[in-house]
């Protein structure tokens, strides 16, 4: 069967205390809108529609940034869940499949409990995801009749005993697409909070002989977020998880609780990480690498073999391949380091290619950016560039040359070539003890005449 995903995301966030729309505030380097649209990308839609409402435009940026295919739809005044699912019903037209409905502050729904949805509902017509709650608080209670959902009832409109209730409603539920359709239109607004609830199509399926049935799951799937507070637990609660998985597929993590993960590292079998590294998003660590302590690294892939840090910066772009050195206060972007490159001390390599085996020796600076434009630096294998040389952009160094310490680069050095670019030493031999008793004797000079 067929899945649409419709994704709530209309809301302001009030509590978020921000100028940013509550849904764009990220959790590991992610909105968490893309948490919740990856949570459900894992029953694989066909489509995806994301409700927007505050920050729409915004919202829109980050969805199609996402999946390009994904639609946004806008709910301009928020009336309630109801009414929000009810915009998404022209963007599925001619969609005949189930519908789930997700909540872009949801984000840590599992792929398990959205199957386990998807199972129930080829015997249900209506599946709710609940959760027992540990302090059922103001959430909406699942009222049962067995294993059939009766109905659910809000917070502001149960009675005592409904309010003793712990099985709690996550929001998130599943049904074809023409049936969920068909109950929202019967939704009214009579009711304490005067919206329309989503949660009332329950009751509605069952006066048309419809059934209903709860999935339940983890409370803390279903952990929303509506403060900063609650964002820094949720994204502690992410770090928690992410590097448990990783230490269970094989990564040795020394320090994991000074580990700092994205929502997308991936980190092979057998790497090794030290403490305090951050990893932005966009890394991929092969199998067998070694990412040394107070590393930050994003947007980079690093090789088996390859060795980073302690105190390395990998930005966007930067590509390291196999047993490739980069040392301490050495940070790379945009460059392409072949095989067996060592790149040990305080460098900075940007916009550049590095063929396999060469040397870059400490303090090795490539110039890359004139003020306007940013320039290409192209070296070959086994080249040799000296201490801080500074390669000035565009500019090539050929296979095996060499750069004299101290040098500034400004053109190419061919094949096999030495290059010294700085100045010529001059030694003028006791000249040095001389200048020394000529400034003692200035300084005895201006004392006498301050005294
Ligand atoms: C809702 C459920 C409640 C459940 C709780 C779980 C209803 C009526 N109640 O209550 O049973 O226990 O979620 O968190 O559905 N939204 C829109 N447009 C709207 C209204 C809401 O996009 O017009 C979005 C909000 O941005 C939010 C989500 O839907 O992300 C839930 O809305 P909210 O008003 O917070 O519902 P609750 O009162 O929490
Ligand atoms: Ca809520």
């Amino acid at each position: 069967m067929s899945i649409a995903l419709v994704i709530l995301a209309a809301g302001k966030g009030t509590r978020m205390e921000s100028d940013t729309p509550k849904v764009l505030h990220k959790i590991a380097g992610a909105p968490m809108l893309v948490h919740a649209m990856q949570a459900g990308s894992a029953l694989a839609p066909d489509r995806i529609v994301v409700v927007a409402g505050h920050g729409a435009d915004q919202v829109s940026a980050v969805v199609t940034d996402y999946d390009a295919e994904a639609s946004v739809v806008r709910q301009d005044e928020q009336l309630g869940t109801a009414h929000a699912v009810a915009q998404a019903r022209d963007a599925l037209h001619g969609f005949d499949g189930n519908v789930l409905v997700l909540y872009g502050d949801t984000p840590f729904i599992r792929q398990q409990t959205l199957e386990k949805m998807a199972v129930a509902r080829a015997r249900h017509n209506l599946v709710v995801l609940g959760f027992d709650a540990a302090d059922p608080g103001r959430y909406g209670r699942l009222v049962m009749q067995g294993d059939k959902l009766e109905r659910i009832v809000e917070y502001k409109d149960a009675s005592e005993d409904e309010r003793a209730l712990t099985l709690c409603n996550s929001g998130v539920l599943m049904a074809n697409s023409a049936t969920l359709f068909d109950l929202i239109a019967g939704v009214g607004n009579d009711n304490a909070a005067g919206e329309y609830y989503l949660t009332d199509i329950v009751a509605l399926a069952h006066a048309r002989g419809l059934t209903a049935t709860t999935v339940t799951c983890d409370e803390s799937e279903t952990l929303g977020i509506n403060s900063r507070p609650e964002l820094a637990r949720a994204e502690a609660l992410f770090q928690t998880r992410a590097r448990a998985a990783l230490i269970e597929d094989g990564v040795a993590i020394q320090a994991p609780e000074t580990l700092f993960l994205s929502y997308d590292t991936t980190i092979g079998r057998d790497a090794e990480i030290e403490p305090n590294v951050v990893f932005g998003p966009g890394v991929t660590v092969e199998s067998g690498a070694r990412i040394r302590a107070f590393s930050h690294l994003e947007g980079c892939h690093v090789s088996r073999g390859a060795v980073v840090g302690p105190y390395a910066r990998l930005r966007p772009g930067a590509e390291l391949a196999e047993d490739v050195h980069v040392g301490n206060f050495v940070e790379i972007k945009n460059a392409h380091l072949d095989t067996g490159v060592k790149a040990n001390h305080l460098s900075y390599i940007g916009d550049a290619d590095i063929g396999e085996g060469t040397n870059i020796g400490a303090g090795t600076i490539t110039c890359n950016y004139d003020g306007v434009f940013k320039h290409r630096t192209t070296i070959g294998a086994h080249a040799f560039i000296g201490s801080n040389t500074m390669l000035v952009a565009p500019v090539r160094v050929g296979n095996n040359a060499l750069t004299g310490s101290g040098s500034v680069i400004t053109s190419d050095v061919p094949d096999d070539a030495l290059a010294l670019g700085r100045a010529k030493q001059a030694t003028k031999d006791g000249y040095g003890r001389k200048l020394v008793e000529m400034l003692k004797a200035k300084k005895a000079r201006l004392q006498k005449e301050t005294d």
